[in-house]
């Protein structure tokens, strides 16, 4: 069996790993909550090893303005520098994808980092469009991926 453990988490349980990955200028705690945290619908899932949480990913219904269809949006996906190229943010967004599909969801979207398209592009999300700048994150890509077929 794995020691890794795919699951739900509490939002509050993502934000020490929003900081230690995402955001090194913020303290881990409620400086790490998203607005839109603990709206309906929100799902926040990790990967644990022995309880502490190694990787993360909240998913957000909000439809992409210009990709009608794609209705959940990715947020904050992250894994522990420790625990990185072992399979668990693919575990993450597969366990992910599978929940969202059983809620009749038609795909996900999300701003990705540069340094991460090539992550999203080995799962066969899309990854579209022009770079933007994000401020005090820097270059970004659209990606995403329809589940409804
Ligand atoms: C991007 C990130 C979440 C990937 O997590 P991970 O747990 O290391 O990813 P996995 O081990 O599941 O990788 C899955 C596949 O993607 C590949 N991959 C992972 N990160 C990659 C990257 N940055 N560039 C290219 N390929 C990558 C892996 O080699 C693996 O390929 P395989 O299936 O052929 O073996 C992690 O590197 C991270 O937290 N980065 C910093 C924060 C960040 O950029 N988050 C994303 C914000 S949009």
């Amino acid at each position: 069996m794995s020691e890794f453990e795919f699951c739900r988490l509490l939002s509050s349980e993502t934000w020490p790993l929003r900081a230690k990955v995402l955001w090194p200028e913020k303290e881990p705690g409620e400086a790490c909550r998203l607005a839109v945290d603990d709206q309906t619908g929100v799902l926040h899932f990790g990967i644990r090893r022995q309880g502490e949480v190694v990787a993360i990913g909240s998913f957000i219904p909000q439809t992409h303005p210009e990709l009608a269809a794609v209705n959940y949006r990715l947020r904050a996906m992250a894994t522990d520098l420790s625990c990185r190229n072992m399979g668990l943010g693919r575990m993450l967004i597969e366990g992910a994808l599978e929940v969202l599909k059983s809620m009749q969801v038609n795909g996900v979207w999300a701003d990705a980092r540069h340094g991460a398209l090539g992550f999203y592009a080995r799962l066969d999300w899309d990854v579209t469009g022009a770079s933007y700048d994000v401020p005090k994150r820097g270059r970004h890509r659209l990606v995403w991926v329809r589940i409804d077929d």
